[in-house]
């Protein structure tokens, strides 16, 4: 009775240790310091703790220094307005429970009396360990946040009941002194680092004495989702998105929807490993499965030479709920650090996981990549990947340290190939001394081996792969500048910067609204060239006062529209309302409409591949007009006219939502859209009077043709059968001529491969009935393919005319034209409808775009 008691009780123990591992993660040390300040202060919902001047809790000296200069790209003013100043070697000193934590730094170096920011040249300790030297104000320079502030971020080990940081000014410059706005120490949850990451290229889980290790984040980023701040984030941390920048080449994939409260945490992963907000949206290939598998992601970030990094992959699968469905390879600086994998077999959907990589350096390279893409041969339901979330930590040199200005790259690549060495020596050591851990380990890769093999005896889990792995094509497209990007398709763009005007700042924009200014005349009014706010080019649009557009009607617009930010839309500044005028005021695009840059003025040619770029700008700004806000915007006037240039010839969808608002005005739009744009219209809108996006799928094709010919959609001067182009160019792309009716200019420019896959894609667009044209994503991603194609045949034109035949000879063997591979290459190309040799001449330029 006794012993089942017990026995009871020790389940009532087990169930409740369970219930507190999964409830959510508290710190046990935590400091926020504002260094410098008289007293407490507070952020927003952060609270930072002040430091009397004479006598600081945790510095051991040093001078408070304040400003109350606030600059505006500053995220608060605390902790950046106060300072201490440390003229000679000083620290500050934290009690903690031994163990890691984060050590997080705030600087704003501000010019005071007797201190010149330029001298702020020091050093930051702790323990062995160098966490930064150098002059503070080139590091806020370089750093990415405008180049005002700085924030870093540190993970080190307590050994013992306290944690000093230590500053020493710079001994060998004059007058040199240390500085520091604002000091987080946290401690870190124990199981948030795990000494198993694998080394990549070995494709084993090896011991990196993490113990002995500090880390420096470099990158953190939401993948395919919002930025998340440090509120939102149980350890504090600040997680972007990857929309900003990151992304290489044209090959960006699509954000997910958000289903972050849809994610389960495990044991294994608690939520304090990231949160929901960021295993709950990815970035996947497409949405359709027409995308051929030689497809990747990629990534590229900046890193110091010479150091090790550590890689942290998060996954969790949002889509598919069965195994073979979605299988993918990760790829890390071209080589592959996972080989198919599935991650319903690691967990049910919305189950996150992640993985660590260590990456030796190799030397002279200054970035790190990672892709993702479709595992070949795994003969999953789809070619598709996905990815959650990144993390990038530098670790420290053999010399503890992590500063950019010593150790590392000096040293390059011998430090490198000596850690490779020691973590040799680690992995002996740890194998000797976690017998236990790695039978733990044996059986859980075993366990996994056996799932797998009876799924069909398919190879399993992690494999190293040691031939090198290239990426995408060579596109020169990138998405990414901060609040827009497919990143931030599915969440609200937090602000609204539609501006207000008075009439008088619009006369004196437009000089009266000068006939000399008019850029064009539209349906809704007339359009002016303008300048506001001393210099900022505007175009002006000013709606006819006899429209029968009512004031509310065009404030409901205003507010629609002044939520849409997109790379690829022309945004709206503002608008004025006064004296019932209807005035709006958009970006100023330099090149004009896409149209006079085709036919009937002398600007010079647009090359194949501006043009292929241009269209694939215009077909993001409509994907995300279709997908990006809460209810599809359907655009109804897409043609040459309405996809505007920017002054480097990035292409802006303009005019967009006009058809949304009223019945009044959807009349006056509808009927402009008749007499003006007639030739781009949709025949089966035409005829049965219903609009869905697919109208303007219709139209876009309409443009693509526009684009490769080089004339009008109607010209009724021509022949009968000649006056539309949607008819004409159907008819030669019918018979896989489209070369005959092509732009001439463009002869020699545009590779055969590039514009077969272009006028396939139009002549889909261009499909009589609705259901069987594709979505416009699906055209964003056949056009980047075109892009791929041409730039891997110009690639190999280029090869062959400097090495001369002879390359070509090297090249054939390497095509597997009877493996596997090799099939499934020519399934991929069956569509094409191309000769089987140009076609896996291409492929193998596609996979191996360096030709080696
Ligand atoms: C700023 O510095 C001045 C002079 O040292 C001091 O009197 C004042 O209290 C400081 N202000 C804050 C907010 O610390
Ligand atoms: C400032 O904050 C610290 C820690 O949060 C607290 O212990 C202290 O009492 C506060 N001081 C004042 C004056 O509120
Ligand atoms: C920190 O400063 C105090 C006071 O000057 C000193 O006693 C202590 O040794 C210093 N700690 C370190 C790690 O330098
Ligand atoms: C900082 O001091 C170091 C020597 O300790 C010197 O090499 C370096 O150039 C200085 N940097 C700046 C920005 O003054
Ligand atoms: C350092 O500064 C002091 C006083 O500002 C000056 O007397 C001295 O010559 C300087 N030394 C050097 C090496 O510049
Ligand atoms: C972030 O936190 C704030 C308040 O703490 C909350 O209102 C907001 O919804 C959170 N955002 C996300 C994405 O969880
Ligand atoms: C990966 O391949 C790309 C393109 O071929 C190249 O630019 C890059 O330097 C390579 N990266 C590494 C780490 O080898
Ligand atoms: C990091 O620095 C510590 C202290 O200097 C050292 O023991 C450790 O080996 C270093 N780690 C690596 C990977 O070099």
């Amino acid at each position: 009775m006794a012993a089942r008691s017990r026995l009871a009780l020790l389940g009532l123990w087990t169930v409740a240790f369970l219930a507190r591992c999964l409830a959510q993660w508290q710190p046990r040390d935590f400091y926020r310091i504002d260094c410098g300040a008289a007293s407490n202060t507070s952020s927003g919902d952060r609270h930072w703790q002040g430091e009397p001047p004479q006598s600081p809790a945790f510095a051991s000296s040093g001078i408070s220094i304040n400003t109350s200069a606030q600059n505006p790209e500053l995220p608060s003013p605390a902790p950046y307005l106060t300072a201490r100043i440390f003229t000679a070697r000083a620290n500050y000193s934290f009690p903690v429970d031994p163990g890691r934590h984060w050590i997080r730094l705030h600087f704003y170096p501000f010019p005071s009396p007797g201190f010149d920011p330029a001298l702020a040249n020091f050093s930051i300790t702790v323990g062995p360990y160098t966490l930064f030297s150098g002059g503070i104000v080139d590091s806020v320079r370089r750093s990415g946040s405008g180049g005002v502030y700085l924030v870093k971020e540190y993970s080190v080990v307590a050994e013992g009941s306290e944690l000093a940081i230590v500053f020493q000014p710079s001994p060998s410059s004059n007058g040199s002194f240390a500085l520091i706005n604002g000091i987080e120490v946290m401690s870190m949850p124990e199981d948030a680092l795990q000494d198993d990451a694998v080394l990549l290229g070995q494709g084993t889980a090896t011991k990196f004495g993490f113990s002995r290790l500090a880390l420096e984040t470099l990158y953190r980023l939401n993948v395919g989702g919002a930025s998340v701040n440090a509120a939102n984030d149980t350890q504090q941390r600040s997680w972007v998105s990857d929309g900003h920048g990151f992304i290489e080449g044209a090959a960006a994939g699509v954000g997910s929807q958000d289903f972050s409260s849809s994610i389960k945490f495990t044991k294994e992963v608690p939520e304090f490993i990231a949160p929901a907000a960021v295993y709950g949206t990815g970035r996947v290939l497409g949405i359709s499965n027409t995308v051929s598998n030689t497809f990747k992601i990629s990534w590229s970030f900046p890193v110091s030479p010479g150091y090790s990094h550590l890689v942290r992959l998060h996954f969790a699968e949002l889509y598919y709920t069965k195994t073979y469905q979605r299988m993918f390879n990760v790829y890390i600086n071209n080589r592959t650090a996972i080989d198919g994998l599935d991650l319903i077999v690691l967990g049910p959907r919305f189950t996150p996981v992640y993985k660590d990589f260590v990456v030796i350096p190799s030397s002279g390279v200054r970035s790190l990549r990672v892709q993702i893409g479709p595992a070949p041969n795994s003969n999953a339901q789809f070619n598709d990947a996905i990815l959650n979330g990144l993390e990038i930590f530098k670790m420290n040199s053999t010399a503890g340290s992590l500063s950019d200005s010593d150790g590392g790259e000096s040293s390059s690549s011998s430090s490198g190939r000596s850690g490779g060495s020691k973590a040799v020596g680690a992995i002996v050591g740890a194998a000797v001394g976690g017998i236990a851990l790695l039978a733990l380990l044996a059986a859980c890769v075993f366990v996994l081996c056996c799932r797998r093999g009876a799924k069909g005896g398919k190879k399993l889990g992690w494999r190293p792969v040691p031939a090198s792995q290239a990426g995408t094509g060579t596109s020169t497209v990138t998405l990414g500048f901060p609040g827009s990007s497919p990143a931030t398709h599915y969440s609200a763009t937090p602000a609204n910067s539609c501006k207000h005007f008075s009439l008088q700042q619009i006369v004196d924009a437009t000089d009266g609204f000068d006939n000399d200014l008019l850029l064009g005349v539209g349906g809704f009014g007339k359009v002016y060239k303008g300048e506001i706010n001393g210099g900022t080019k505007v175009a002006v649009k000013r709606g006819n006062p006899m429209s029968e557009q009512g004031m509310t009607e065009f404030q409901t617009e205003i507010e629609m529209l002044s939520k849409l930010r997109h790379r690829h839309l022309v945004s709206l500044i503002g608008y004025c309302d006064e004296n019932s005028e209807m005035i709006l005021v958009y970006d100023y695009m330099a090149n004009g409409p896409l149209r006079g840059h085709l036919y009937g003025s002398d600007a010079p040619t647009l090359s194949w591949k501006q043009r292929l770029e241009i269209c694939i700008g215009a077909a993001r700004g409509l994907h995300y007009l279709h997908t990006g806000a809460q209810r599809a915007i359907i655009h109804r006037d897409v043609k040459t006219t309405n996809i505007l240039l920017d002054e480097k010839f990035v292409a802006k969808v303009s005019d967009f939502g006009l058809s949304k608002v009223g019945p009044s005005l959807d009349h006056t739009h509808v009927s402009t859209a008749v007499k003006g744009s007639f030739g781009y219209l949709d025949p089966e809108y035409f005829r049965r009077q219903q609009l869905t996006e697919k109208s303007d799928v219709y139209s876009f094709g309409v443009v693509l043709m526009e684009v490769v010919c080089a004339r009008p959609a109607i010209n009724p001067a021509l022949p009968r059968d000649q006056v539309s182009i949607a008819e004409w160019a159907l008819h030669w792309q019918k018979l896989g001529r489209l070369s005959n009716i092509m732009d001439p200019r463009l002869a020699g420019d545009c590779t055969p491969e590039s514009l077969q896959k272009f006028g396939e894609i139009a002549e889909r667009c261009l499909a009589d009935r609705g259901s069987e044209r594709p979505s416009i994503g699906d055209v964003l991603w056949n056009l980047e393919y075109s892009l791929q194609l041409h730039d891997a045949a110009m690639f190999h034109h280029h090869q062959r005319s400097e090495d001369g035949n002879s390359n070509l000879a090297r090249q054939t063997p390497e095509i597997p034209r009877t493996s596997s591979d090799g099939q499934r290459m020519m399934m991929s190309f069956e569509e094409n409808h191309s000769e089987d040799t140009t076609a896996s001449v291409v492929f193998s330029q596609l996979v191996h775009p360096e030709g080696r």
